[in-house]
């Protein structure tokens, strides 16, 4: 009998539509266009289990909306990109487009522009991207804030000689263009710079060459997927024992294929912004969290651009009060700052840039297993191409 009352009162909620019933909650659409399939799958695995888990952990309603995910498949192919972020404007009414790799989130940048919905780029790292359109806004990195770190801790550390293999594409090229820059103006001499086409890659007769160039020191990039590939034919060709060093940015020692990769990558030195074994309470938990929600997953540099895609989202609704016109929270994102896994980022306010630390990282072995250490913190590293810009 005592229970009647509250029934009662949640008939006349029901009944009224008061608008704290989840089902009243007026919706925000996020449209995702990632990797899924074909090249670069594992990369649209990454980001997702990065955006997953921030909704995991931060649940499903902001500003008093309810957040909608529509993920769709790009294949790896821009142009399929394009169609389904039409689609997603056109057909869904998204609020926000969140993308993927670099030649999606140039294909997309006019449509974006057009609809004047914010593109959140979280995985990319091609310095002109934020370019393309004054609606986009990156939380994942670019090549050059890593190849700026690397070159000049080289040339440092006594790296007089280098020959460069590169993934023949957009942030391949930038890897290459900011670490011969930097590594030259140090004093250092690029012998050589090799490029390897992006499909199904077959590194061993590329290292050859580099190998016959006699070169003190080996700057390699490759996306996150083909680390494992690239050292097993380095080790193949005899590199671990010939003296000559290999560094590059992070993506050379991704932490999803580091666990896979031999001894023989011990000791290798690599600028990244992203590290499994950064010490920091959030970083324990968001290892730990991508590890339990995806069947053992390793989390890596690429996880942390979508769970901070998502955390830029909320946070810009929350500023806009819900609002969701993309002036509004375009304006609400420029210059926020926060602590990400990886440790602390800001969006610089001029240039819708990430700027984030720079850590150089050793591969060392913990617990049986191998991970980058980090062992030196550059702060607050801008995008360097644009800085030259200025
Ligand atoms: C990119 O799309 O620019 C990209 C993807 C994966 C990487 C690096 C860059 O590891």
């Amino acid at each position: 009998m005592r229970r009647r009352p509250i029934l009662k009162g949640i008939a006349a909620l029901v009944f009224l539509g008061s608008p704290v019933s989840a089902w009243s909650l007026d919706s925000v659409k996020i449209g995702l266009v990632h990797s899924m399939t074909g090249g670069l799958a594992p990369v649209g695995k990454q980001v997702m289990a990065g955006i997953r888990l921030y909704m995991q952990q931060h649940g499903d309603t902001v500003a008093g909306k309810k957040v909608e995910i529509i993920l769709r498949d790009d294949t790896t192919i821009p142009d399929v990109a394009k169609r389904l972020a039409q689609e997603l404007i056109v057909n869904d009414k998204v609020h926000f487009l969140g993308v993927g790799i670099t030649p999606v989130a140039m294909a997309i940048a006019p449509l974006a522009t057009e609809a004047k919905i914010p593109e959140v780029v979280m995985v990319s790292g091609t310095s002109v991207v934020t370019e393309r359109s004054p609606y986009i806004v990156r939380t994942s990195f670019t090549l050059g804030q890593q190849s700026k770190i690397i070159a000049e801790w080289a040339a440092k550390n006594g790296s007089k000689k280098t020959v460069i293999i590169q993934s023949d594409w957009a942030p391949g090229a930038e890897a290459t263009a900011v670490f011969t820059d930097v590594y030259k103006k140090a004093g250092g001499e690029v012998l050589e710079t090799i490029k390897v086409p992006l499909a199904n890659p077959d590194f061993a007769p590329f290292l050859q060459r580099a190998k016959d160039t006699n070169p003190d020191t080996l700057f390699v990039f490759v996306p996150a997927s083909q680390a494992s590939i690239f050292a097993k034919q380095f080790v193949e060709r005899g590199f671990d024992k010939s003296g000559i060093r290999l560094i590059g940015p992070g993506d050379i020692t991704d932490d999803n294929d580091l666990p896979g990769m031999s001894d023989a990558m011990l000791g290798v030195v690599t600028a990244g912004l992203y590290s499994a074994s950064h010490s920091s309470p959030m970083n324990k938990k968001y290892v730990e969290g991508i590890q339990k929600a995806n069947n053992g997953l390793r989390a890596n540099f690429i996880s942390v651009g979508g769970y901070d895609g998502m955390h830029l989202i909320y946070e810009a609704l929350k500023k806009t009060g819900g609002k969701t016109d993309g002036d509004s929270l375009i304006a609400a994102m420029k210059g926020m700052k926060w602590e990400s896994p990886r440790g602390p980022i800001s969006i610089d306010p001029e240039t819708r840039e990430i700027i984030q630390d720079i850590y150089i990282r050793k591969v060392e072995k913990i617990g049986g297993e191998l991970y980058n250490t980090e062992i030196a913190t550059f702060e607050a590293v801008k995008d360097p191409i644009k800085a030259a810009k200025k």
